[in-house]
């Protein structure tokens, strides 16, 4: 069985980070959000694992390599425009030649990985495995409707008007049938090859597609509200552990990570956080939930429930800065007292919450 994880598109909710990185690196409890998709499929036995890529790919190449360090081989496949889900897997046809796959959205993180999953696919060999679970917002997402035997009715995209609460999750699996359900769908209203299309084609043909329900958690990672929120769940199954230095003024509560290299100085840090390779927090509090990347500067400051992309500066911001999402190599300081003011230089599509 092969893997094939989809990390091309556009990422256009998570503008502006999305401006300048691709949105499957963007970090969550300070690792790339792709990297959880292929230690997942890695530790389901899955070891062939193809990667769509799109306008990003030198920067997806240059964060995964060749696999081998997480034991698996990996295959860039280029998409030239990203024309849908199903039109993904229309594009790694040679690279999956006749095996079965397992298709991995490289935005979605699922706590309790595929493992069994793969294992329910190899035992009842159906055409297709599909992963469903309950959500509030089902507009949002592929929606199933269930017959009264359990078996799937219809699927379909991003209903407005959603006959159940059951999304679709962005993981798949499919045998070789698919290619001929993604050749012969036509694109959507929103111009795409929709992978739940491909999959209506299956049940109306009289192919075998089998649900199941998701119990653990399940993020898609596509919102920053969703991305901190997976940032929550992955920091609270955290292993405390200080490799960097924490002097005697300072405090650490909880499960915390403080990287080598780090260097707590005079501050106090209640976990579940983590604090990245080289950086600094000093007179300064982090509060849970929060993860700091490599090389950042942290002074003066309070923050929790946020994330701090690699290289940041934030210092003697007066007020506590929460549920936020900072991206690399930004700085956030105090103006000085005269004149009174603010002061931005903001990127295009940024957001900024003032008390
Ligand atoms: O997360 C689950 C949802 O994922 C499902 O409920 C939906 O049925 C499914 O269509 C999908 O919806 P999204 O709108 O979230 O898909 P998105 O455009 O974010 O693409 C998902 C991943 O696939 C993302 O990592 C980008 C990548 N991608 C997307 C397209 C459209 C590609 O590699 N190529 C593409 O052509």
């Amino acid at each position: 069985m092969k893997g094939l994880i989809l990390s091309g598109g556009k990422g256009t909710r998570l503008r502006p980070l999305t401006f300048t990185q691709a949105k499957q690196l963007v970090p969550v409890a300070n690792k790339p959000v792709l990297f959880y998709g292929i230690e997942a499929l890695r530790d389901a036995g899955i070891t062939e694992i193809g990667i769509i890529v799109g306008d990003t790919k030198d920067e997806i190449r240059e964060a995964c390599g060749d696999g081998a360090r997480w034991g698996v081989r990996v295959t860039y496949i280029e998409q030239p425009e990203p024309l849908g889900l199903a039109h993904a897997v229309l594009t790694a046809k040679d690279f999956l030649g006749q095996d079965t796959f397992v298709m991995y959205l490289g935005d979605n993180i699922l706590k309790s990985g595929i493992t069994s999953l793969v294992e329910k696919f190899k035992a009842n060999k159906p055409n297709s495995l599909i992963l469903l679970t309950p959500v509030p917002d089902p507009k949002m997402f592929g929606v199933a409707e269930l017959r009264e035997d359990g078996r799937v009715a219809r699927l379909i995209e991003k209903p407005k008007e959603p006959k159940s609460n059951l999304a679709l999750v962005g993981v798949y699996m499919f045998d070789r049938h698919i290619f001929e359900a993604a050749g012969a769908i036509k694109p959507s209203g929103r111009g795409e090859l929709e992978i739940t299309d491909a999959i209506q084609y299956l049940i109306d043909h009289g192919f075998e597609v089998q649900p199941h329900l998701v119990s653990g958690w399940w993020k898609d990672t596509g919102k920053i509200d969703d991305i901190l929120e997976a940032n929550r769940l992955i920091l609270e199954g955290i292993a405390g552990r200080i490799e960097g230095t924490v002097d005697a003024a300072s405090k650490t509560n909880g499960n915390v990570v403080v990287e080598a290299g780090a260097v707590v100085r005079n501050s106090i840090i209640r976990g579940p956080a983590i604090v990245g390779e080289g950086t600094e927090i000093v007179d300064s509090y982090v509060g849970p939930f929060t993860s700091i990347q490599p090389r950042c500067r942290i002074i003066r400051t309070e923050i929790e429930h946020s994330i701090v992309l690699e290289g940041s500066e934030i210092v003697d911001v007066g007020a506590r800065i929460d549920k936020s999402l900072i991206g690399r190599e930004v700085r956030i300081y105090k103006c000085p007292p005269k004149p009174s003011a603010y002061r931005f230089m903001v990127g295009d599509k940024s957001e900024i919450g003032i008390k």
